[in-house]
C-alpha cells in the first residue's frame, strides 16, 4: 500500500516508544520490591477530582451523551472564559474559546486553519516534538531555533526577528515548555508579539502549563498582550484529566467560525461526557483541590532538581512551572561509557527501575545530550521519595566496569535501651541515625547514599537479609526484621564505622552479606576504594 508522503514525513513520538518498554519492564517486575517507577510520560499521577468524576457519572446516568455543538459546550466555554478573568485577570468572551479534544485537536486546527503549503513556522529548540509534526502535517515547515540555557531555552524576540524570512508565517511558543518547564520572560514574550505583528505574522503559543506556574514573574497569559494571540490550553495538566481527551483554543473573534467549521467537519465535537465533567472542574471545591496539587508539584519539583544536580545530571534552569526537569546527562555519559541520553535512558530502566525519557525527539542537536525527567510520581512514602534519584546512582554504577567492590559478612545486633529504645550495632556497621529514626518512622523503604569530601562508600548491590537468615545478593540493601509486634519493617544501612564488639546483652538480628563500593563525591565517579579505608574494614 502506498503511504501518503505526508504520513512519511511525520517520525514516531519518540516519548511513547520508550514508554512501551518501561511497560514491559514494568509488567517484568511488577511484584519484586522493586517495581518501575515511571518519571517519563508528561502526564499528572493525580486523576481528576470527586466532583469531576462524580459529574461525568451524572452526564452518563442522565444520557446527557448526544454530540454537542463544534464549539463545544456553552457553559463550558463560559466557565474558562470566567476562569481566565479570577485566576489571570485576563477577559476573554467565550465567543473566542473554541472547546477541543486536548491541546493535540487545537494545535492540529490551529494549524489546520491558518498554515499552508511552504509556510514556515519558528519555534524553539528544545520543544514538544508534535509541534513540528502539526505543522508538517499541515504541509508547513517547522523552522527550529537553537536555544541555550542562558535564554531559558526560550526565543527572543531578536532571534525570531533575525529568522524571519519569506517563508515564515509565525511562531509557535510554549511557556511554560515541555521539556523544559521555563516560561519566557513576560516583556521579552511582547516583543516577540510585537516583531511577529509587524511581520503580519501569526502567534501561536501552547500555555497548557500555564496553571501550572510556580512562580509569579511568569504565571501570566499571554493573552494579555493582545487579542490577535492564539493561545493553546488543556484539561490534561494542571485540571489532572489527560485521559479525557478535553482542551481548547482562544482565537481572535474572526477565527472562531472558520475554526468551528473545520472542527464540524474533522471531529464533530469534544467528548460530550468529558465536557460535562469539565464543568466541575470550575466548583470552587474542585478549583481548591487543583491549588493544593499544584503546590505538591512545586515542593517536589524544589525536592527533586537538587536531587538530580547532587547526581551529576545537572539541570541547567530551574523550571519555574510544569512537571519537567531537563536534566543534562553528558557528564554521567562520558563518565559510565554510554554513548547518549537514548542508552542512558534504557540504562536506568534496566538497573534502576526507573522510567525516564531521552533528549532525542525534543531537541535536534545532533549530540543531543539531554534526557528529560520528569518529576510526577515523587510523593507517597517518605522513603520512596528519594528513591528515583538513588536508583539513578545505582543505575550509573552497575553499567560501569566496578574494579574495588567490597564484600563483607554482616552481623547487625539490637539491644533495648533503659529508655525503651532499641539501639542497633553491627559488626563493622553502625546504623545511620537518620535512616533508624526513618525505619521506625516510616516502617518503609530506605537507602542511604553518603559520601565525604573525597568520596564515599556506597551500597553497590544491596542485600535483603531476612531475620538470622542469608542474603540474597540481588538488590537493595534492606534488612527486614521482624519487631516484636509482629510488624515488618525495612532498615537502612549505611555509614562506614569503626568496629563494635557485641556484649552479651546484644541479640543479633540479621545476618548477610553487603557489597560496598567507592564513589567518588564531585565526580560520581566510582573508583577504587582508597586502600587505608579497604584495611579499615578488614
Ligand atoms: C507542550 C504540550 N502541548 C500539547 C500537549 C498535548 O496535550 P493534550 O493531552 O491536551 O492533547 C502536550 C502533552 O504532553 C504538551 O506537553
Amino acid at each position: 500500500m502506498r503511504i501518503s508522503e505526508r504520513a512519511e514525513r511525520i517520525e514516531p513520538f519518540w516519548v511513547m516508544e520508550v514508554a512501551k518498554a518501561a511497560s514491559q519492564k514494568a509488567r517484568e517486575v511488577a511484584h519484586t520490591d522493586r517495581p518501575v517507577v515511571f518519571l517519563n510520560i508528561g502526564e499528572p499521577d493525580f486523576t481528576a477530582p470527586p466532583r469531576v468524576q462524580q459529574a461525568a457519572q451524572s452526564a452518563i446516568e442522565n444520557g446527557q451523551t448526544q454530540y454537542t455543538p463544534a464549539l463545544g459546550l456553552d457553559a463550558l466555554r463560559q466557565a474558562i472564559s470566567q476562569w481566565y478573568d479570577s485566576r489571570f485577570g485576563v477577559q476573554v468572551p467565550a465567543s473566542r474559546i473554541v472547546v477541543t479534544a486536548g491541546a493535540s485537536a487545537a494545535l492540529q486546527l490551529a494549524c489546520l486553519a491558518l498554515i499552508d503549503r511552504g509556510d514556515e513556522i519558528l519555534m524553539p529548540d528544545p520543544s514538544y516534538p508534535c509541534n513540528r509534526h502539526f505543522v508538517s502535517a499541515a504541509e508547513g515547515t517547522a523552522v527550529l531555533i537553537p536555544t541555550t540555557a542562558e535564554e531559558r531555552f526560550q526565543l527572543s524576540a531578536a532571534k525570531v526577528a533575525a529568522a524571519w524570512g519569506a517563508n515564515t508565517r509565525g511562531v509557535l511558543l510554549a511557556s511554560p515548555s515541555n521539556p523544559t518547564g521555563t516560561s519566557i520572560d513576560p516583556a521579552e514574550l511582547a516583543r516577540i508579539i510585537e516583531v511577529v505583528r509587524e511581520k503580519g505574522g501569526i502567534t501561536l503559543i501552547d500555555e497548557i502549563y500555564l496553571g501550572l506556574s510556580h512562580d509569579d514573574q511568569f504565571g501570566q497569559s499571554a493573552l494579555t498582550l493582545g487579542d490577535d494571540v492564539i493561545s493553546i490550553n488543556s484539561f490534561s495538566k494542571y485540571f489532572n484529566m489527560t485521559g479525557w481527551r478535553l482542551g481548547w483554543l482562544v482565537v481572535p473573534e474572526t477565527l472562531t467560525p472558520v475554526l468551528e467549521r473545520l472542527a464540524q467537519n474533522l471531529f464533530i465535537c469534544a467528548s460530550t461526557v468529558a465536557q460535562q465533567a469539565a464543568l466541575a472542574c470550575f466548583e470552587p471545591e474542585s478549583l481548591a483541590e487543583y491549588e493544593r496539587r499544584r503546590a505538591e508539584f512545586k515542593a517536589r519539583r524544589d525536592y527533586f532538581i537538587p536531587a538530580l544536580n547532587d547526581l551529576g545530571l545537572s539541570v541547567p534552569v530551574q523550571p519555574d512551572g510544569a512537571f519537567y526537569a531537563w536534566a543534562d546527562c553528558t557528564a554521567a555519559c562520558q563518565k559510565l561509557g554510554i554513548k547518549d541520553s537514548w542508552d542512558f535512558a534504557f540504562a536506568a530502566l534496566e538497573h534502576a527501575h526507573v522510567a525516564i525519557t531521552p533528549g532525542r525527539d525534543f531537541w535536534h542537536r545532533p549530540d543531543c545530550p539531554l534526557c528529560a525527567l520528569f518529576h510526577r510520581q515523587l510523593d507517597g512514602r517518605i522513603a520512596n521519595r528519594h528513591r528515583p534519584p538513588q536508583c539513578l546512582v545505582a543505575a550509573m554504577n552497575s553499567t560501569s566496569d566496578h574494579p574495588s567492590v567490597f564484600e563483607h559478612p554482616i552481623r547487625i545486633y539490637w539491644e533495648d535501651t533503659d529508655a525503651g529504645g532499641i539501639v542497633f550495632y553491627a559488626n563493622y556497621l553502625k546504623f545511620f541515625e537518620r535512616a533508624r529514626t526513618e525505619w521506625l518512622r516510616a516502617l518503609g523503604f530506605g537507602q542511604q547514599v553518603l559520601r565525604d569530601q573525597s568520596g564515599g562508600m556506597f551500597v553497590v548491590s544491596e542485600t535483603a537479609v531476612k531475620y538470622h537468615s542469608p542474603a540474597r545478593l540481588d538488590d537493595t540493601l534492606i534488612v527486614t526484621a521482624e519487631l516484636q509486634t509482629g510488624g515488618k519493617a525495612s532498615l537502612s544501612i549505611a555509614q562506614c564505622a569503626y568496629l563494635r564488639t557485641p556484649n552479651q546483652n546484644d541479640r543479633l538480628l540479621a545476618e548477610g552479606t553487603i557489597r560496598l563500593g567507592w564513589v567518588d563525591s564531585t565526580t560520581l565517579k566510582p573508583g577504587r576504594i582508597p586502600a587505608p579505608v579497604l584495611e579499615a574494614l578488614k
